[in-house]
């Protein structure tokens, strides 16, 4: 079993800029009951960038990127995701982006093939594409001797490669990441991050969240979020700058000190 190549990991990341926006949120709200998960966040993304979408656990990163993602409704606010519009063109967003949950999103009974094929299926590619592809993916993987077996007999670091070749597939404009990396090997990380930085070669904008300080410093911009609102966006060289912070780490502890949620804060027990 071997890996990945690092030699994609520069040292500079893409800063997309002159050529569009493909995400433009503006006072996106989500709320359930009377709680507001998610407080009336605006931003953009070019296309072309890897937009880091941070905060703590609770903040509000998952909702709001369902919200993109065209698989929830907003309570208010405005979001366009790749030219459409989040409460009436969801279907065609959904065609348009890949979307990696933060959960396990490959089937762990299905074998390594059998999962490539099923989510190529899904976007009516023809035979000989899913073909040629399957086999690109595998060798990019070096899974080749993998294909046949079942996902759940795979390490952890292994299956989210796997599922993050899945969800860039069908080639789409925009690939949401949902925490990829929890949970996975700092070798497995870097690995998982040259793959990031491949696809935004290739011209997909990336749009991921972490809760890995280090990982930010990869991010052309980075915003984060506490207690359901966007606190911080820029570079991370700026924020370092405007935080007089040495680290990402210390930016994001300079934040999340005034998180009043339990989850965000644990200082502050519930
Ligand atoms: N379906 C839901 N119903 C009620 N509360 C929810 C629901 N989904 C998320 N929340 C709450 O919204 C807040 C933000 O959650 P989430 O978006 O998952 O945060 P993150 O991804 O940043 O960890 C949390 O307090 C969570 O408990
Ligand atoms: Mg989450």
């Amino acid at each position: 079993m071997s890996s990945t190549s690092n030699k994609n990991i520069l040292n500079t990341p893409p800063t997309g800029g002159e050529r569009g926006t493909v995400i433009k949120a503006d006072k996106l709200t989500k709320r359930f009951g009377d709680f507001t998960a998610v407080d009336q966040i605006s931003f953009e993304v070019n296309k072309g960038e890897i937009f880091g979408f941070l905060g703590a656990n609770g903040a509000g990163k998952t909702t709001a990127m369902r919200m993109l993602c065209g698989l929830s409704l907003p309570t208010s606010g405005t979001g366009r995701v790749a030219g459409f519009d989040v409460y009436k063109e969801n279907e065609k967003i959904k065609r348009n982006i890949g979307y990696m949950s933060q959960k396990f999103s490959l089937y762990e009974d299905l074998t390594v093939k059998e999962n490539i094929r099923f989510y190529a299926g899904i976007y009516g590619k023809s035979d000989k594409f899913i073909k040629d592809k399957t086999e690109f993916i595998l060798k990019q993987l070096h899974m080749e001797n993998e294909a046949d077996k079942l996902v759940k007999a795979l390490p952890l670091g292994w299956r989210q490669k796997l599922a993050f070749s899945v969800a860039i597939f069908h080639e789409p404009q925009i690939v949401f990441l949902d925490e990829p990396t929890g949970g996975v090997d700092p070798v497995t990380r870097r690995e998982f991050w040259s793959m990031i930085y491949q696809a935004a070669e290739s011209g997909i904008t990336i749009f991921v969240t972490t809760h890995y300080m280090d990982e930010a410093e990869y991010c052309s911009r980075v915003s984060i979020m506490v207690d359901g609102r966007i606190d911080a966006l820029d570079t991370p060289s700026q924020l370092k700058k405007s935080y007089q912070a040495k680290s990402m780490d210390e930016v994001f502890l300079k934040l999340a000190r005034k998180a009043a949620r339990s989850e965000s804060n644990p200082t502050k027990t519930a």
